[in-house]
Parts: C-alpha cells; structure tokens; sequence
C-alpha cells in the first residue's frame, strides 16, 4: 500500500516536473516516443540487376517500405520499449524479391533500413507509408538526427537454384537514456541467428521472418554472459581453486591407494591410463558450468 502510495506521490512529481520543463522550454523540441508507439522500418530501394541503391532527382537515397509482412498486412514495426517476436512473413518472393534476396544473402549489398528517431510529424509519416521519403521534406535539421541507421544482416547461403536464408533475426535498440532524451532511439541493428536449419527459398514461396526484439534503456549493452570466458568473479576463481584442489587429491588418492599397489604388483603393463581418467574428472567438474553454455551451441551449429 505505502509502496502503491509512493509511486503515485513519484508520478506526480514527475509529471508536474515534466511540466514546469516543458513549460521552460520552447516548443520546437519533438516530443520522444510513447512505449507501445510504432515504429514504421524502411529500407533502401535497391535496382534489381545490380543491387545498387537508387537515389531519387535531387539526389537523395531512396527509402522504401519494409517488404509487407502478410500477419498484418503492413510494413515491419518495431513498438517503442516493446520486448517482442514479431513474425513477418513475406507472403510471395517475386523474381526481384528474390534477386535482392541474392544480393543480400551473397554481400553483394547490405539491407539498408532505418528508423526515426523521434516520430516523425504526421506529413512524413503518411509518406513513409504511401511512396517512400524524399529525405529533405521535414525541414528538421541533419538527416542522420531525424532516423537512426537499422543495418538487417540476414545470412545464408546461395545455391544454383534457390537460397537458404536464416529466417530468424534477434533485433537490438538502444533508446538514449530517459534523462538525456526520452522516448529518443540511440542505435539499432539486426542481425540473422541460426536457431534451426535456413529456410530453402526458390522463387514463389513465401518467406518467414521471425524477428526477436530486444530493448535497451542506454546505449551500453548488459553482460550476457556467465559460463567461462565471461566475468572472472572472486567466486568463480575461488571455485576453480577449490575444485583443482579437490580433483589433484582425488588424483593423488587414486595413484597412491589404487594405481601404485597395482604396479608395483605387476611390474609389467604400465598404463597411465588411470591417472588420465582421473585428470579429466577433475577437469569435468572444474568446467561444469562452461560446458552447459556450450552445449545449447553445439547442437544449434547444424548445418
Ligand atoms: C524502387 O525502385 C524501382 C526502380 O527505380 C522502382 O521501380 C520501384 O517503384 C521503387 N520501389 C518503391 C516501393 O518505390
Ligand atoms: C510465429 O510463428 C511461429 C511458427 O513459425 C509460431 O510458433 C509463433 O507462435 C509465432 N509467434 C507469434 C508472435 O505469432
Ligand atoms: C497470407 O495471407 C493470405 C490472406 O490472409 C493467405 O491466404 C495466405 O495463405 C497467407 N500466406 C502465408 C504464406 O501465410
Ligand atoms: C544502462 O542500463 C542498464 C540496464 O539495462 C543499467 O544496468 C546500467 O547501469 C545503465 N548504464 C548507464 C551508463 O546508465
């Protein structure tokens, strides 16, 4: 209850806060994104022969629509601090859908997309749906303040006759920090992982991507990892002594309870056999934790 009151009492300072700031300061400042708000990704249109990106008569790079995605009818969307998977599948791959598809999948050209950074005024955004932007229309300063670059690295390989693509994608965006600037997009990329086997793509089929997205309230990324190689805690290097220390005993107890009594007994066959056993024991506890992260990567390396 108290805790309910508190944030109530902190809403309100922060609205009245917020206020007496906005109050301060001109109005030519854009308001930042609503969580939830959309998101509209283009991307640059590209010529079907070459790959090369096309710019309109006055010279400007042409941005285009992402390809429509058939669950919902319309273009990519990324929802502001919205943790989701987004399926977007790509209802029928044409002849030109598939030759970019080529150029993307070989290197030959990257799949260029952006967002905007703010949103954009309703003008723009009506253009960003219907023909793509000229990218002098809003008048609002430096174009790389008004959109924020959204690399797509979509991998796979490219056969005689088809493709495989891996379909799957995590997607990363970096809000700037709420006190500098908020509802503000910082940076963005994307990236295909290879979660199952690459989907096989010959012209006519539909192609699914499914789209991980991850949010992040700064521009640093949290540490993601906690098996070996990741941060080397005091605990960490105190269990790794402990259980060298414990696996060298064990070794040590072998040799001398069990190995040497053997040998001395027969003087003959002399194998190192036991001892190794017992050193790779020791090396099996020490690595525990390394091994289960490594295990998921294993299996997911398939070809
Ligand atoms: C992309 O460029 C091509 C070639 O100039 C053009 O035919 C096509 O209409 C453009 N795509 C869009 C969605 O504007
Ligand atoms: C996306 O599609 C997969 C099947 O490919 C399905 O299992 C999953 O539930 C779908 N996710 C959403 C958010 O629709
Ligand atoms: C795309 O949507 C249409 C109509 O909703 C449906 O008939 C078609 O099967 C869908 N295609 C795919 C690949 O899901
Ligand atoms: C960035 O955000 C993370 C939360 O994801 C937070 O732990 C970290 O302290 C923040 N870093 C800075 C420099 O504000």
């Amino acid at each position: 209850m108290a805790a309910r009151l508190s944030l109530v009492l902190r809403l309100a300072l922060t609205f009245f806060t917020a206020l007496a700031a906005a109050a301060q300061e001109p109005l030519i400042q854009t308001p930042g994104y609503r969580v939830g708000q959309a998101i509209p990704v283009s991307c640059l249109n590209r010529t079907v022969d070459t790959g090369e990106h096309i710019t309109d008569e006055s010279g400007q790079l042409s941005y285009i629509p992402f390809f429509t995605c058939n669950e919902t009818g319309r273009p990519l969307e990324l929802l502001f601090g919205v943790e989701k998977d987004i399926n977007c599948t790509l209802d029928f791959i044409d002849d030109p859908a598939f030759h970019l598809l080529e150029f993307y999948v070989h290197n030959d050209a990257p799949l260029t997309c952006r967002i905007p950074t703010k949103p954009l005024p309703p003008s723009a955004l009506k253009e960003e749906f219907e023909q793509g932007t000229k990218d002098d229309t809003d008048g609002q300063g430096a174009l790389s303040e008004v959109y924020t670059p959204m690399i797509v690295a979509l991998t796979g390989t490219l056969q005689l006759s088809h493709l495989h693509v891996s379909t799957s994608l995590n997607v990363l965006v970096h809000a700037a920090p709420k006190s500098v600037a908020p509802g503000t997009i910082a940076a963005a990329t994307a990236y295909s992982i290879t979660r199952e086997p690459p989907t096989r793509i010959v012209i006519g089929d539909s192609l699914p991507l499914r789209f991980s997205v991850r949010w992040y309230p700064n521009t640093s990324l949290p540490s993601g990892w906690t098996g070996v190689g990741g941060h080397l805690t005091f605990s960490t290097v105190v269990y790794c002594l402990i259980s060298a220390g414990a696996s060298a005993a064990i070794c040590l107890a072998y040799f001398r309870g069990i190995e040497l009594p053997r040998r001395l007994k027969s003087h003959g066959k002399d194998r190192l056999g036991g001892m190794e056993r017992g050193g790779l024991g020791g090396y099996g506890i020490a690595n525990g934790n390394g091994n289960g992260s490594y295990g998921g990567y294993g299996v997911g390396k398939r070809d």
